[in-house]
């Protein structure tokens, strides 16, 4: 996820586009850009700065360069192809440095397209998917601005948001937008571009929001959108009442609510990014085939959430590649002396890449001779550097400290990384692995099903926030989802929550049971839906409130259980994805209810660099 703007109109714009930048600033800060068109006596010179690191870098390089332009554009980078690195940064430039462009989203075939493109003698010098974007555009500029960049995108697959200016068109912007979003933003005199409202609300608070296919067409006084069709579309502006904070969560009212909302994008971005034509890469991983073919034994280390994605990799590397999965708390690994027969694969999973205990163990690890591979939602992040190789989610940067949509992208990468490691071990096919990508391709939308049930998740919330004791159940799949629905509860609402496998609660925490401690049971269909059904008769037996989270369609169960959360059908491999998200919501509503601060939790902060 990264953050865009454009201007156009009379004004010195660099301030313009830093302030918007400092806005767009939560979306990525790993480096930033900014370039302008110096119109002044028809020099039309273009100035450029690009910065690694925060947006701080960028405003000293600033403020130490003379630079104006009334025309210009700015980007502020979420690393996704190609390291955090001043030539990967946005904008991008055509060969003759004529055309820029800034980015946000994932062009899937910028691979064979970068390729094509060398061989038409195209000059390429970042890492970037992006980069392709700006040379198509270059081979297609005739004069025409528009259309360039609308043939330039006929060629890409993936999602983006761009901004493209040119020395050739003065006066123009070009903005277009798939799958990323993109709002204009309407000024006197002057016009923006935006990812978002509030980059530009300190200037105007009338927008025209910018759909899926559509190209638009900016000048200082004009602004032309066409569809895909190249029909002039006819968009009446709205106003919006917004405060700059409100703004920063898109009209959310916590960070949290907004990213757990966001998990459709996240999950699909993540998968995107990694899959091309039914063809997994993991090229980032730098994982050696020889090490796939001969490993003896997977450890996962993690904590807290990211553990939880750990018991995910754990059934699926188990079910699809064959391999023995142990799932290790971070904090303890080290100091356990582990047995780690050789060659064995470590994976730690941490979003942040800080996690200090996730660093120990890796070290741990490496002094053992595994070979180390991190999970991460940051590149370039600590336990990255310190690893064999790394694989990235793609899910932008989360600002609440309950982890979200970070979870749901590190779920996603497992289920990817365990069908890579079988396809590599020949315990599936090809035909099998097409098979279960297109399953994992129709995540984004299932989990937009669940995320639209918001309210009626709400209304339970709105029952159970009284209980003060709660216990999730689930079983084989369903358990990553109980034990991180438990710690969701437990770290917003500050409501004791634990998490068991159904069948152990026979063995001692039943005892708890009763009408003041609710059970949350995952029973979807699944080959222990009967099993689980048997333990919930248990728990109902001893009066305790049941709250179930079923397969829509699931009548009978209804009898049974006091509430149901339905959730849409998926294979039971892929269930946790799913199941996560109304047990995010679930803990949400009930903080809120309780009046809880859900973005900053008391006791917790967002990344624990302390042992
Ligand atoms: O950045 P990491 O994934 O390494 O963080 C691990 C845990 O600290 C983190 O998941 C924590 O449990 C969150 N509060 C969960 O919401």
């Amino acid at each position: 996820m990264c953050g865009i703007i454009g201007y156009v109109g009379e004004k010195d714009c660099v301030s313009i586009l830093l302030n918007g930048l400092k806005r767009l600033e939560y979306r990525g800060y790993d480096s930033s850009g900014i370039a302008v068109l110096n119109k002044e006596d028809n020099r039309n010179e273009i100035s450029m700065v690009k910065r690694v690191g925060n947006l701080k870098k960028l405003e000293k390089a600033l403020s130490k360069k003379e630079m104006k332009g009334s025309l210009g554009i700015g980007h502020t980078r979420w690393a996704t192809h190609g390291k955090p690195h001043r030539l990967n940064a946005h904008p991008h430039l055509d060969c003759k440095n004529e055309i820029l462009l800034v980015h946000n989203g994932i062009i899937e075939n910028w691979g064979p397209l970068k390729n094509e493109l060398i061989s038409r003698g195209h000059k390429f010098i970042s890492e970037t998917d992006t980069e392709v974007l700006v040379h198509l555009v270059e081979d297609y500029y005739n004069g025409d601005l528009v259309k360039a960049v609308r043939k330039a995108l006929s060629k890409v697959e993936g999602s983006y948001a761009i901004v493209v200016m040119s020395k050739k068109s003065p006066n123009q912007l070009v903005g277009a937008r798939q799958d990323s979003p993109l709002v204009v933003g309407l000024g006197n005199g002057e016009n923006y571009l935006a990812s978002d409202i509030p980059a530009v609300l300190e200037h105007t608070n009338k927008f025209l929001i910018i759909e899926q296919g559509e190209i638009a067409n900016i000048t200082k006084d004009k602004v032309e959108i066409y569809d895909r069709n190249e029909k002039l579309v006819n968009k009446s502006p709205f106003e919006t009442n917004w405060d700059i904070s409100s703004a920063e969560k898109e009209g959310y009212e916590d960070f949290m609510l907004k990213e757990i909302m966001e998990q459709s994008i996240a999950v699909r971005e993540t998968y995107r990014s990694h899959v091309y034509k039914y063809k997994i890469s993991l090229d980032e991983s730098n994982l050696p085939i020889d090490i796939i073919k001969n490993i003896k034994k997977i450890f996962i280390v993690a904590c807290g959430t990211s553990l939880h994605a750990g018991y995910v990799v754990k059934g699926v590397v188990e079910r699809f590649a064959r391999i023995p999965v142990d799932v290790e708390i971070a904090s303890e690994f080290r100091y356990k002396d582990p047995i780690i027969p050789n060659p064995s694969l470590v994976i730690a999973i941490s979003q942040s890449g800080e996690t200090i205990d996730t660093i120990a163990a890796i070290r741990e690890a490496k002094r053992k001779n595994a070979w180390i591979l991190t999970i991460s939602n940051v590149m370039e992040s600590s336990a990255v550097r310190e690893s064999d190789g790394a694989v990235y989610t793609f899910a932008g940067p989360e600002i609440g400290v309950a982890a979200s949509k970070t979870h749901t992208a590190q779920i996603m990468i497992c289920y990817l990384l365990s069908l890579y490691l079988a396809k590599v071990r020949g315990e599936i096919t090809s035909a099998e692995t097409a098979y279960y990508l297109n399953i994992l391709k129709e995540v984004p939308s299932k989990i937009k099903s669940v995320l639209d049930n918001h309210s009626k998740i709400k209304e339970l919330a709105n029952i159970y926030y009284k209980f003060p004791d709660f216990i999730f159940i689930g079983r084989k799949y369903g358990f990553p989802a109980v034990m991180e629905g438990a710690l969701k509860l437990k770290e917003i609402s500050y409501i004791h929550a634990e998490a068991y496998p159904a069948g152990e609660m026979k063995h001692g925490p039943i005892a708890l049971v009763g009408e003041n401690c609710p059970v949350v049971a995952i029973a979807d269909d699944s080959s222990v839906y009967n099993k689980i059904l048997g333990n919930i008769s248990e728990v109902k037996a001893r009066n305790a409130p049941v709250v179930a989270l079923t397969t829509i369609g699931n009548e009978k169960i209804k009898n049974l259980v006091d509430h149901v959360i339905e959730v849409p059908k998926i294979p039971e491999e892929f269930s946790a994805i799913i199941n996560v998200v109304p047990l995010q919501l679930f803990a949400y509503e009930i903080a809120k209810k309780l009046g809880c601060n859900v973005d900053q939790p008391r006791n917790l902060a967002k990344t624990v660099t302390v042992e």
